[in-house]
């Protein structure tokens, strides 16, 4: 074999074992098979000098040119099988993240502001507005304007907490027994026609149990305007019935009394559970009480400038905690302050 087809020989065994150099530890051990002190191209350098001073020019050229060639080739393989290797690697220490994640405590809507929500929606298609006032108010709007005087019997119906005051004079400052004095405030800074409901607040001093807080919340409901009737009272809380309980419901108004009304009434829908037949839920009865309501009293009117026989209007009342109560089943008024998430995530649900 001449010298050149001895390096054509070393160069097509150098370059098929490199191709078949699976991995970086078979690509390190090629490098030293052939380009290491003792490999096999280094020993045929190392060899140049018993050839003929003519033959060793030509071949230590073809030999230096080899060398490089292999290197080269070598350099770029073994970079590719080290990436690969380390693509296995990163591959099989990998950890899996793609687990469903722990989901965050999100917070909901309290059951009592979404019925307000959900009242005033509803009224909003009645043409009301919903307005809010303030928790604690002067006798003068919780009751003297509401036709019950100070010294009235009436006044003991609302079992009144009174904010402590320097007694060195000024009105009587109380925590609004009802959303009632909202009325008075209401008609006091507009003219009519007037329709407005007004959620919010409303305390007693009593004790608690079941369906007795001390704080609660209520709606208050009025409508001021020419020729305004029971007819229309009637009329408004059927609706809101219907769209709270469904389109089969009728409500029945019975003889009540409360001194801003006349005539005064109590007012109950039909038991959407039984239709009105008596069950479980409505004790029997076949009718769910929601409320108080009536034609605004004429002193009423008088007393925030309007004139009696100009304009009529009808208010009511209704108790949130218990429509909600009703809709949900929830048999403890108490449970809606109680602040336990037991029954808010449970209720919020349930809604
Ligand atoms: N304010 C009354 C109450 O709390 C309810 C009511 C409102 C009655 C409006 C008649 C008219 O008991």
């Amino acid at each position: 074999m001449t010298v050149q087809e001895q390096l054509d020989d070393l160069r097509r065994r150098a370059l098929a074992d490199l191709a078949a150099a699976a991995d970086a530890a078979a690509s390190a051990a090629w490098e030293h098979a052939y380009l290491g002190p003792k490999g096999e191209l280094t020993r045929f350098l190392r060899g140049l000098g018993a050839l003929a001073a003519e033959e060793r020019p030509v071949a230590g050229r073809a030999g230096n040119a080899l060398k490089q060639e292999l290197s080269a080739a070598w350099t770029e393989r073994d970079q590719a099988l080290r990436a690969a290797d380390l693509d296995l690697r990163l591959a099989a220490d990998a950890v899996d993240v793609t687990l469903p994640g722990r989901r965050p405590l999100l917070g909901a809507i309290h059951p009592v502001t979404r019925m307000i929500d959900d009242l005033s929606e509803i009224f909003a298609l009645l043409g009301f507005q919903t307005v809010v006032g303030p928790e604690v108010e002067t006798a003068h709007y919780n009751f003297d304007l509401l036709n019950i005087p100070a010294d009235h019997p009436a006044r003991d119906v609302w079992d009144t907490i009174h904010v402590e005051t320097d007694g060195t004079g000024g009105d009587e400052i109380v925590l609004r027994t009802h959303t009632s004095p909202m009325q008075a405030r209401v008609m006091e800074r507009t003219q009519p026609p007037v329709r407005v409901v007004v959620p919010g607040r409303v305390y007693r001093y009593e004790a608690q149990d079941a369906s007795h807080e001390w704080a609660f919340h209520q709606l208050e409901g009025l409508a001021v305007d020419r020729n305004i009737t029971m007819a229309d009272l009637k009329g408004t809380l059927a609706e809101l019935a219907r769209q709270l309980f469904g389109p089969e419901r009728r409500i029945r108004f019975r003889c009540d009394f409360f001194p801003f009304v006349e005539p005064g009434v109590d007012f109950a829908v039909d038991c959407a559970i039984c239709n009105g037949q008596g069950c479980r839920v409505c004790k029997g009865s076949g009718w769910l009480e929601l409320g108080g309501a009536g034609m605004v009293h004429p002193n009423v009117l008088r007393a925030v400038g309007y004139d009696p026989d100009a304009v009529s209007g009808f208010a009511f009342g209704l108790g949130i905690e218990r429509l909600v109560m009703m809709q949900t089943g929830v048999d403890d008024v108490r449970a809606f302050a109680g602040n336990d998430l037991r029954f808010l995530r449970q209720i919020a649900r349930a809604a």
